[in-house]
């Protein structure tokens, strides 16, 4: 698909090479946005670890460029083959963006990237207050199945997430091939306790 104009800006994938733009983009994030992104506080260092780890992870990243700056940007990752109809998706746009239809323009990318990839069942992190994220995904819920069982307050879901799981993987460092790994054999027996 070509760019798309939204805003003023443009929509279209991350290249490979592109990591350094999507951590500033994160990191220019003000406090709320970066809260509501991550699923609570987190530190310069987490993001600077979390775009390492999660460019290396299968991730389809959509970004939104104004003056050819990343603004806002739509991540869908992929869990891996032992889930490989599910798949965790965030977004994230810088504030003097919000409300003018970018989230919207990025999900439905995100969503057409799922669709593609035969994924059913999408994952959102999503704080319990953020009902613009969630009025966000009921407009697209008849294209896909959303699970918001990750919607979580300040303190994290009694159970694992997609995005808990990396949380705790960029925070101890660990390699991306082992957190796939680890990753999938914990939401699987997450999802039998369930
Ligand atoms: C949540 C977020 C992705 C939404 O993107 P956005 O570009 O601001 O949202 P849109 O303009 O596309 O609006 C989407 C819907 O949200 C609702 N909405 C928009 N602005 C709103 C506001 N200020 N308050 C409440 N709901 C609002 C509307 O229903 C809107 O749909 P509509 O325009 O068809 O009525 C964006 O605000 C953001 O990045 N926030 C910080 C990070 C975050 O919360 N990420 C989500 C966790 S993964």
């Amino acid at each position: 698909m070509h760019n798309v104009l939204v805003d003023g800006g443009t929509i279209r994938k991350l290249w490979i090479g592109e990591a350094a733009k999507y951590r500033e983009h994160l990191l220019r994030l003000d406090p709320e946005s970066r809260r509501n992104r991550f699923g609570g506080a987190v530190s310069d260092e987490f993001i600077a670890n979390f775009v390492e780890l999660t460019l290396g992870l299968d991730a389809v990243i959509h970004g939104f460029f104004v003056d050819g700056t990343l603004r806002g940007a739509g991540e869908l990752r992929t869990l891996g083959p032992a889930l490989a109809h599910e798949a965790e998706a965030a977004f994230s746009i810088e504030r003097a963006w919000q409300s003018h239809g970018v989230g919207s323009e990025l999900l439905r990318r995100t969503l057409l990237a799922a669709r593609n990839r035969g994924i059913k069942l999408l994952h959102m992190t999503c704080l319990a207050n953020n009902k613009r994220m969630q009025q966000l995904a009921r407009k697209f819920d008849a294209e896909l199945t959303f699970d918001f069982g990750s919607v979580v307050g300040e303190v994290e879901a009694a159970f694992p997430t997609p995005m808990s799981v990396l949380r705790e993987m960029v925070a101890d460092g660990h390699g991306f091939a082992i957190a796939v790994l680890d990753a999938q054999s914990r939401l699987l027996a997450a999802g039998n306790r369930r």
